[in-house]
């Protein structure tokens, strides 16, 4: 039994059979042909217990779209609320046999410990700020089908990465398949350990997305943060967001792309984020649904 809890563990191998497969079925959901019926009989069992909007989404249309059911436990209406712990939680829902369970929690390592209570595959929707490795999978799928390749390509990932699970993700996933990536954020937002060694580290804008491919900005994640250390929007705009001006330092056929939620007017302009030349946003959540198909594919129809 396979799980996808992280980027990190796998193979590049691997890495190559998820963005495969997602390769395959963006073209399938181009041309409306593919096995509709894959995860027939199937049940997958979403637990969010942070929010989302994207992820459980595209998770969901995944899914239906292979056919599985999909149960969408809610974290707000269970029995958390009458202090049942956690791991009693999860017995209990595993107790009722689901197939397979995506999971995303504030926690450290939470889908790591699940996974070693259920005996179904889990899959990691983002936790902490560890991992989030189907995210990294659609951002690579979303690159790759701008420029081709992986390989050789300067990544810049800008922002809050030291609470960024998809810094991380995207740092083993495209460290792993020859890019080069690098970190641009003011000091406060290095993370203490870089997760791949030897990531090239920028603290201004213009210097860090210089000659880059792919600029890639990240949200300030307030929740993860002290409120005392929240900087202030307009000054980290200032000199951190991303404008059409600071763009000029990367390639000329560079793209911008952002997870979501963005914050207009903090990380990134509007005008930059709503300009098709650049920003690949829509793309990338488009993204989200064949990636996340070819992961419930994979590892559900063995
Ligand atoms: C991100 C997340 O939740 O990790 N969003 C996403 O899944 N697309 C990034 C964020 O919260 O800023």
């Amino acid at each position: 039994m396979e799980h996808l809890l992280g980027i990190k563990e796998l193979s590049v191998n691997r890495v190559k059979d998820f963005l495969d497969r997602a390769d395959y079925y963006t073209k399938a959901l181009q041309s409306g042909k593919w096995d509709k019926e894959k995860l027939k009989n199937k049940v997958v069992l979403t637990l969010f217990f942070e929010n989302s909007t994207r992820t459980v989404t595209s998770f969901n249309f995944a899914g239906l779209r292979l056919g599985a059911e999909m149960i969408n436990w809610n974290a707000e209406v269970s029995s958390l609320s009458k202090n049942e712990s956690f791991n009693d939680t999860i017995d209990t829902l595993g107790a009722m046999k689901p197939d397979a369970v995506v999971i995303r929690h504030k926690e450290y390592g939470a889908p790591i410990k699940v996974a070693e209570r259920l005996d179904c595959p889990v899959i990691n929707a983002g936790d902490s700020w560890r991992e989030h490795p189907t995210q990294a999978l659609l951002d690579a799928l979303t690159i790759m089908q701008e420029k081709g390749s992986l390989e050789g390509l300067n990544v810049a990932i800008c922002g809050d990465i030291s609470h960024s699970r998809v810094a991380n993700s995207n740092a083993y996933l495209l460290s792993k398949m020859g890019a080069n990536i690098r970190f641009v954020a003011p000091s406060f937002f290095k993370p203490e350990e870089m997760p791949v060694e030897g990531i090239p580290f920028y603290d201004t804008m213009e210097e860090g997305i210089k000659d880059c491919d792919v600029v890639m900005t990240l949200r300030i994640q307030k929740e993860r943060m002290q409120q005392s250390k929240i900087p202030d929007d307009n000054a980290y705009f200032k000199d951190y967001g991303l404008t059409y001006e600071r763009l000029k330092y990367a390639k000329p056929d560079a793209i911008v792309m952002h997870p979501g939620p963005m914050n207009r007017g903090v990380e990134i302009a509007g005008d930059v984020a709503d300009d098709p030349k650049y920003s690949r946003m829509t793309a990338q959540v488009a993204n989200g649904i064949p990636t996340r198909m070819a992961v419930l594919d994979l590892l559900l129809s063995k």
